[in-house]
């Protein structure tokens, strides 16, 4: 494996982002949802990847004070190490450095993994949404990160600088 480098992500990214979706979810959307939400300009996006070779993706759309979690995924095959975590963290640094208060997401009942790192991150659950998920009606677990790190706003990696 090389250096993981984690960088924002554009349209230009989608083809690569849309197959981890595929690998990842069983309800990715279609491309055209993933390439609308990378143009969206609420939407803040950010990859990892192995050389060319994207291996994580994580993504939030700032919404006001909120950043609303939408993605996060690590290839099947790299997962168990950590990768999850850092790119989590490495969100959650963003969210506060675009001016986020708070982070907020849900995930499925039944996911047990991702519902520990969450927990492990210092996210809360405050709440649930009956019967989220059209494909099994598995209820979703809302859960919030109230207390984000202090900002360092000129590292925004969104900012476009002069
Ligand atoms: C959720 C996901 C992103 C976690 O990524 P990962 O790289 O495997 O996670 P990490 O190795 O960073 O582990 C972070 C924590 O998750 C939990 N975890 C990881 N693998 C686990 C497993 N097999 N069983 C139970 N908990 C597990 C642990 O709490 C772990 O913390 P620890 O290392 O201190 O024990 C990954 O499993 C994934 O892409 N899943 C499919 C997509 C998905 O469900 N996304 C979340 C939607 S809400």
């Amino acid at each position: 494996m090389n250096e993981l480098v984690i960088r924002p992500l554009t349209v230009s990214d989608a083809g690569k982002v849309y197959a981890l979706l595929k690998a990842s979810f069983s309800i990715p959307g279609e491309y055209e949802d993933t390439l609308n939400n990378l143009s969206n300009p609420l939407t803040r996006a950010i990859g990892m990847f192995d050389g060319d070779d994207l291996i994580g993706y994580g993504a939030f759309w700032l919404l006001m004070e909120e950043a609303h979690v939408t993605h996060v995924a690590i290839l099947e095959s790299l997962r168990g190490r950590g990768l999850g975590k850092n790119i989590m963290e490495r969100l959650i640094q963003h969210a506060s450095d675009c001016g986020a208060r708070f982070m907020e997401l849900e995930c499925r009942r039944g996911n047990a993994t991702a519902l520990s790192m969450y927990h492990k991150l210092g996210f809360l659950r405050v709440g649930f949404k009956k019967n989220y998920y059209p494909d099994t009606n598995e209820d979703a677990v809302v859960l919030a990160l109230i207390a984000l790190p202090a900002p360092n706003f000129e590292n925004d990696p969104f900012l476009t600088k002069e």
